[in-house]
C-alpha cells in the first residue's frame, strides 16, 4: 500500500529528527549534540532482584559497581525484544529500570533512531514514542487510543485505524516514574477497540494487560521505585539499566577532553575517591565531576580537589555562577559572596521547590508546582546561567512546560541547602514542620539529629543523600564555598565535634546494619574519618570490637578497593550482635566464613543480599542457619541458589533446614551451572530423603564434585545404596566420601567399600574413592 507506506516513512523521518540530538546538562544552555557521536552503549542486563525496588539509589548504584566487573548476561538495547534461544514466547512487554540519570532514556532515543534510520528492527512497522511526563498533561481528557496517539503523533492522522491495528506496532512509554496518572490494573473496565473512548489511565492499563492490541509490543522505562506500579503478571522481561561500568567510566572522560593530560589527571583522581567513583556509574555525575574538575584544573586554583558529596556540589553551583557572569558581565570573576547575594534568593527558592518535593518523592514538576515556592516560571527561566544548568524545563506539547532538576541528586543537594538555611534564619515554621515542637531550643547538633533520625525511619532511604549533603553543609570550608547562600554561620569546633560524637552513638540505636551504613557516609562529609584510624588499632590490638565497632569495620570492609581475602567472623573479638554487623561485609570478599554466627531471618536476609552482588566469592561457610519460620524460608533458599552458582567449596555445618530449602538446594544444584568441587554438609538436617536428592545431582552432566562429607547426618543404608547406585552409574569426579557418625553396619556400607577402585571407562583410567565412615 503505497499511502500506508509514504505516511510511515514521513513518521520514520519525524522520528529520526527527534531522537538525533541530544543534551547533555540543559536544553537552554548546553550545546546540541548528535547521538550517535556520544552514545556508549549501556550495561543493560536481563532480571532485576526484587530488594533493588526499595533501597535508596545510591546503593544501588554500589551494588551494580561490584556485579559490572562480571558483565556476561549484559544486552544490547535493540535486542530487548528478542527472546534468548533457550526462551520460548513472544516477548511483548518489557520493563526496563534504572536509576536517575543512567541513560535509560538514551537507550529509548538511540533504539528508536536506529529504527528510523533503517538499522535495526525493521520488522516493526511503527514505533511510537511517548513519555510519561507528556501524558501527564492530558491525563483529566478522555480519549481512545487512536485520538491518543494523533495527539502526540499527528502524521499518524492520515492512517485508517483498521490498517493501523494491523501493522506491527511498538508502543514506547518513557519514565514511569514521572506519572501522574494513577494506573489501575485492578480495575476491570474492558477496553479493546482502539476507538473505544475512555480515561487514558483505562487505555494503557488495557494495553499492557494486552486487551488493546494483544500483538502490539509495550516498552515502558522506569526508575526502581516506580516499577512495582505494574503488576509482575504483565511483564514479559525485566530489564535494567545499570549506567557505566568503570571502563566506560574512562571512556566518557577521555572523550570529553581533548587534552589527554588533563584526562588522565581527572580519571586517576577520581579513582582515588571511592565514593565518587562510585557515583560517576551515572552519566551525569560523570559530567557534574567533568565540569567542575575541568573548570579546577585549568584555572588558577590553588586549593585541594572535591572529596566529598558536598565539595563536588558546591563547586558545582560555583563554577555555574561563574559561567553565567563571564557570559553577562564579560569575564569578570566574581567572588563566592558577590555571586551568592546576588542569585540566592532564586536558588534558595528552587531549594524549596526541591526540598517539598523530596518528601513527596516528586522529581517532575508543573508550573502551579512553582508558583507554589514563590517561583515566577520567567524567573526561573530567564535565570540563564546557573539555574539552567541544575533545573530544566522540558520543552512539551499544548505550550505547556514540566521542570525538573537535570539530576535528583542536585534536587537533593539544593533540598539540604534550603533546610540548613531555613535553620540558620530560624524559619521557624518550616523548622517545626521538620523537627517538631520543640524548634526554639533547638540547636545544630539536635536539628542535625533529627534530620539523621528521620532519613533512618525511611524505609528505602529517601532522604539519605539529602543528609549526606546536609553533613557535609556542617563543614567550615563548603559554608565559605557557599558564601552568602546559608546566611550567616558560626559553628564552633565543638558543636561539630558534639555532631560527629552524636552520629557514632546514633549506631546504636538498634538501627538495621543495612541502614547505619549512611551514618558513616555522614562521617565522610564531614571529613571524619578518624573512625577509620580508631577501628584500625583496635584491629591491631586485638581489643574487644564493641557493636558499633563492627558497623564501622563492615563499612569499612564493604567500601575498600581491595577485594578481602577472607573474611572470617570467628577472628574477630567480637560479641554475636558485632559479628551480625559484619555480615554486610560478605559482599568484598573471596572467602567468607561465617562460624559461630547464628543465622536467624533478618539476617538471611542480609547475608542473601549481600552473596548477590558478591562477584569474586569463592568458598562459604556457614555454620548455623535455623529456619524457624516459613518466612525464613526464601532468604535462605536465595543463600543456597546464588552460593551454588559461585562458590567451588560450599560448607553448611550444622543447618537445621527446611524441606522447601533443601529441595531447592537440589533443584538449583541440577538446573543451574555449578563450579563446586567440594559440599560438606556437616551436622545438617539432610537424612535419607536428601541424599537421594543429592544423587540426582550427582549424575547430572555438570557436576565436579570431588570432595563431600555427609558427617553426621541422620543416615542410614538406603543413603549409602543410593550413593553407591549414583557413583556406579556416572564417571564421577567424586574420590572421597565422609560418611562418619551415621550410626552405619558394617553391611551398610559394603557396596560402597566395594568401589574403591573404579575404572573410568570412558577416560580410561583408575580412580581412587576413599569413603571414610567411622567418627
Ligand atoms: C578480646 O578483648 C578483650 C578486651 O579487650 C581482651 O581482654 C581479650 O584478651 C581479647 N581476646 C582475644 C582472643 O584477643
Ligand atoms: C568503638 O566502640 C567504643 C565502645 O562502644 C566506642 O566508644 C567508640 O566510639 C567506637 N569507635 C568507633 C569508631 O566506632
Ligand atoms: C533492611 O532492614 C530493615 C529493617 O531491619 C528490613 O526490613 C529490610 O528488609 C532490610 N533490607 C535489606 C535489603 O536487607
Amino acid at each position: 500500500d503505497v499511502g500506508l507506506q509514504e505516511v510511515l516513512q514521513e513518521h520514520k523521518i519525524i522520528l529520526r529528527m527527534r531522537c538525533e540530538c541530544v543534551t547533555e546538562g540543559s536544553d537552554e544552555t548546553g550545546s546540541r549534540t548528535l547521538l550517535n557521536t556520544i552514545y556508549t552503549d549501556l550495561y543493560i542486563t536481563e532480571g532485576q532482584s526484587e530488594e533493588v525496588n526499595t533501597q535508596h539509589e545510591v546503593k544501588q548504584l554500589e551494588r551494580a559497581s561490584r556485579i559490572q566487573k562480571h558483565h556476561d548476561s549484559a544486552i544490547r538495547c535493540h535486542d530487548i525484544f528478542k527472546a534468548f534461544p533457550d526462551q520460548d514466547g513472544v516477548i511483548r512487554v518489557v520493563l526496563t529500570c534504572g536509576v536517575a540519570g543512567v541513560g535509560k532514556t538514551f537507550s529509548v532515543q538511540k533504539f528508536t533512531l536506529d529504527w528510523a534510520e533503517g538499522w535495526e528492527n525493521q520488522d516493526i512497522s511503527v514505533v511510537l514514542l511517548l513519555s510519561f511526563r507528556e501524558l501527564n498533561l492530558i491525563r483529566d481528557e478522555q480519549h481512545s487510543l487512536l485520538s491518543l496517539l494523533h495527539v502526540f503523533h499527528p502524521t499518524l492522522q492520515k492512517i485508517p485505524a483498521e490498517q493501523l491495528a494491523k501493522c506491527k506496532l511498538l508502543f514506547i512509554f518513557d519514565g514511569l516514574d514521572e506519572s501522574r496518572l494513577s494506573l489501575d490494573f485492578s480495575s476491570s473496565q474492558l477496553v479493546s477497540d482502539v476507538t473505544q473512548k475512555s480515561s487514558v489511565n483505562v487505555l494503557l492499563t488495557n494495553l499492557i494487560k494486552g486487551n488493546l492490541l494483544p500483538s502490539a509490543l509495550i516498552w515502558i522505562t522506569t526508575r526502581p521505585a516506580a516499577a512495582n506500579q505494574i503488576p509482575p503478571s504483565c511483564v514479559s522481561r525485566v530489564t535494567e539499566v545499570r549506567g557505566f561500568t568503570d571502563t566506560q567510566k574512562e571512556e566518557f572522560f577521555s572523550r570529553r577532553f581533548s587534552d589527554k593530560e588533563l584526562s588522565i589527571r581527572i580519571i586517576s583522581y577520581i579513582k582515588t575517591c571511592r565514593s565518587l567513583h562510585i557515583m560517576c556509574g551515572i552519566p551525569v555525575f560523570c559530567w557534574i565531576t567533568a565540569t567542575v574538575l575541568e573548570n579546577m584544573l585549568t584555572s588558577e586554583h590553588r586549593g585541594e580537589l572535591p572529596k566529598t558529596m558536598t565539595d563536588m556540589y558546591s563547586h558545582f553551583l560555583l563554577v555555574q555562577k561563574n559561567r553565567k557572569n563571564k557570559k553577562y558581565h564579560g569575564g569578570h570573576e566574581t567572588s563566592p559572596q558577590e555571586l551568592m547575594e546576588a542569585d540566592r534568593e532564586v536558588l534558595l527558592k528552587l531549594g524549596r521547590l526541591a526540598f517539598e518535593h523530596l518528601e513527596k518523592g516528586n522529581i517532575m514538576f508543573y508550573q502551579e508546582d512553582l508558583e507554589q515556592c514563590g517561583l515566577d516560571v520567567t524567573e526561573a527561566l530567564v535565570y540563564s546561567g546557573v539555574c539552567t544548568e541544575i533545573f530544566k524545563r522540558e520543552s512539551v506539547i499544548f505550550q505547556k512546560s514540566v521542570y525538573c532538576f537535570v539530576h535528583l541528586s542536585i534536587q537533593e543537594f539544593l533540598a539540604a541547602v534550603y533546610m540548613f538555611h531555613c535553620f540558620i534564619t530560624r524559619k521557624s515554621k518550616v523548622m517545626k514542620r521538620f523537627v517538631g515542637k520543640e524548634y526554639r531550643e533547638t540547636s545544630l547538633e539536635d536539628f542535625m539529629e533529627k534530620a539523621m533520625k528521620k532519613s533512618l525511619s525511611s524505609e528505602n532511604g529517601h532522604l539519605d543523600l539529602f543528609v549526606r549533603f546536609l553533613h557535609g553543609l556542617t563543614v567550615e570550608f563548603n559554608q565559605r564555598l557557599l558564601g552568602g547562600l546559608l546566611g550567616q554561620t558560626e559553628n564552633s569546633p565543638e558543636t561539630i565535634q558534639r555532631i560527629i560524637t552524636k552520629l557514632k552513638e546514633m549506631n546504636n540505636d538498634g538501627i538495621s546494619p543495612n541502614r547505619s551504613i549512611n551514618i558513616f557516609y555522614c562521617l565522610m562529609e564531614m571529613n571524619d574519618l578518624s573512625f577509620y584510624q580508631e577501628i584500625q588499632s583496635l584491629l591491631k590490638s586485638r581489643k574487644h570490637l564493641s557493636v558499633s565497632n563492627c558497623s564501622a569495620l563492615s563499612f569499612m570492609l564493604q567500601m575498600s578497593q581491595k577485594v578481602l581475602d577472607e573474611l572470617d567472623l570467628e577472628k574477630y573479638n567480637t560479641s554475636a550482635g558485632g559479628r551480625r554487623r559484619l555480615l554486610p561485609a560478605i559482599r568484598n570478599c573471596r572467602k567468607a566464613r561465617l562460624g559461630s554466627c547464628m543465622l536467624e531471618g533478618a539476617e538471611c536476609e542480609v547475608v542473601a543480599s549481600a552473596l548477590k552482588s558478591n562477584p569474586d566469592l569463592t568458598e562459604l561457610e556457614i555454620s548455623w542457619i535455623t529456619e524457624l519460620a516459613d518466612s525464613h524460608t526464601k532468604p535462605v533458599c536465595e543463600i543456597l541458589e546464588s552460593s551454588i552458582t559461585k562458590v567451588k567449596d560450599l560448607r553448611l555445618f550444622n543447618c537445621r533446614l527446611s524441606k522447601t530449602s533443601w529441595a531447592s538446594l537440589f533443584s538449583a544444584l541440577k538446573s543451574k551451572s555449578s563450579h563446586l568441587t567440594q559440599l560438606d554438609l556437616t551436622g545438617t538436617s539432610l537424612g535419607d530423603s536428601g541424599v537421594k536428592e543429592l544423587c540426582g545431582f550427582l549424575q547430572t552432566e555438570g557436576c565436579t564434585l570431588k570432595n563431600m562429607r555427609l558427617f553426621s547426618c541422620s543416615l542410614s543404608k538406603i543413603s549409602c545404596d543410593f550413593l553407591a547406585s549414583a557413583l556406579k552409574s556416572n564417571r564421577l569426579h567424586l574420590t572421597k566420601l565422609n560418611l562418619g557418625y551415621n550410626d552405619l553396619t558394617e553391611s551398610d556400607v559394603q557396596q560402597l567399600k566395594d568401589l574403591v577402585k573404579t575404572v573410568d571407562s570412558a577416560l580410561n583410567h583408575e580412580r581412587h574413592f576413599k569413603p571414610l565412615f567411622c567418627a
